[in-house]
């Protein structure tokens, strides 16, 4: 059984050997290897239980590392860099030809991104290599935001976690690449739209690209909870949905004829930064309840708000 702990030194040690370790980071925990060790990749394969290789995000302590692996940075990317790093911002850039087709998947470029949180950073500074590192869950389930969820889940496949207390974004990063030189969104994620734009002007959404072979890995329906969830007007699906046990996922209100104990409220003062960084524990603490099915509300729209709708498309039933 993996232990917990907050031995870092320990840490870089089994990563060096080409182990497994679950880090936290400020958006959720990973499950991190050695990028440049082909085979200690396909170990965070077998852990996860993905059914395909998808590309995965290498981190890196700053942009100065970065650098090593990618080539033809851009003004625009460099701005990212200097705007958002460290923080929830993942860059897809050209990489270097030593960087494992494995972590790619085989594409001419790599996922870049340079995590705050101050325990993976101190991790990072003591190694000579990139952690490639998933969000730290077994395939098609929600990531985990605290290093008892990577226990859960994983505990049996890896010897140790990180314990980095819960994350405070609590979403995955933003993922940015460029299109013909257009800087485009790949998934929303824990730094906002607006806030992006602010620094380099308008981008594009390239959202859902399950079938497109140059994003493999955003999968339409990716997290599907045990219990099935439906997204939308509460009031509506609450009639449709008479006679079954209901849960009710609510941004900032509960429901005043439902009991308290079958609600999770995100933010009752209707903060996106809470809400974001209780959505993963909400849903995980939803599949235990004895309901049979969950309605939950969309978050207004802006901010924090539109990557918070995405992961409840995505787990809702289409
Ligand atoms: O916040 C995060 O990004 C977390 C923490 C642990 O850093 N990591 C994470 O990794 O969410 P993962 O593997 O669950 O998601 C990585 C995403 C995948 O959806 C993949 O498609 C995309 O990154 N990706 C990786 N490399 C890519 C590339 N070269 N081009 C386009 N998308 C890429
Ligand atoms: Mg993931």
């Amino acid at each position: 059984m993996a232990e917990i702990g907050t031995d870092i030194t320990k840490a870089a040690q089994l990563l060096r050997d080409g182990q497994l370790v679950g880090i936290p980071t400020e958006t959720v925990y990973g499950l991190a290897a050695n990028a440049l060790d082909a085979d200690a990749i396909l170990r965070i394969f077998e852990a996860k239980g993905r059914p395909h290789f998808d590309p995965l995000i290498m981190h890196l302590p700053d942009a100065d590392a970065v650098k090593a692996h990618v080539c033809d940075i851009t003004p625009m990317a460099l701005k990212l860099m200097d705007a958002f790093w460290p923080g929830p911002l993942t860059l897809v850039l050209p990489r270097q030809s030593h960087v494992p087709d494995i972590v790619t998947s085989g594409l001419d470029t790599v996922a870049v991104r340079v995590p705050s949180h101050p325990m993976t950073q101190a991790l990072l500074r003591q190694l000579d290599f990139p952690l490639a590192a998933p969000s730290a869950n077994l395939f098609g389930h929600v990531s985990p935001t605290t290093a008892q969820h990577v226990h859960d889940q994983l505990g049996d496949r890896i010897p140790y976690i990180l314990d980095g207390g819960a994350t405070t974004v609590g979403l995955e990063s933003t993922i940015v690449g460029f299109e013909e030189g257009m800087p485009t969104i790949y998934r929303l994620g824990g730094l906002g739209v607006e806030e992006i734009e602010r620094v380099i002007g308008p981008v594009h959404l390239m959202l859902n690209q399950s079938s497109d072979p140059k994003a493999p890995g955003m999968l339409k329906s990716h997290y599907a909870p045990r219990i099935p969830l439906h997204l939308g007007n509460p009031s509506v699906l609450l009639l449709q949905l008479e006679g079954k046990r209901i849960g009710f996922l609510g941004f900032n209100l509960p429901l005043r004829a439902m009991t308290m104990e079958r609600q999770r409220i995100l933010s009752p003062k209707g903060d996106m930064k809470e809400a974001a960084h209780n959505l993963f524990a909400y849903l995980r603490e939803m599949e235990t309840m004895d309901i049979d099915v969950i309605v939950a509300e969309e978050a207004p729209g802006m901010g924090l708000g539109k990557a918070i709708n995405d992961r409840l498309r995505r787990a809702s039933v289409q």
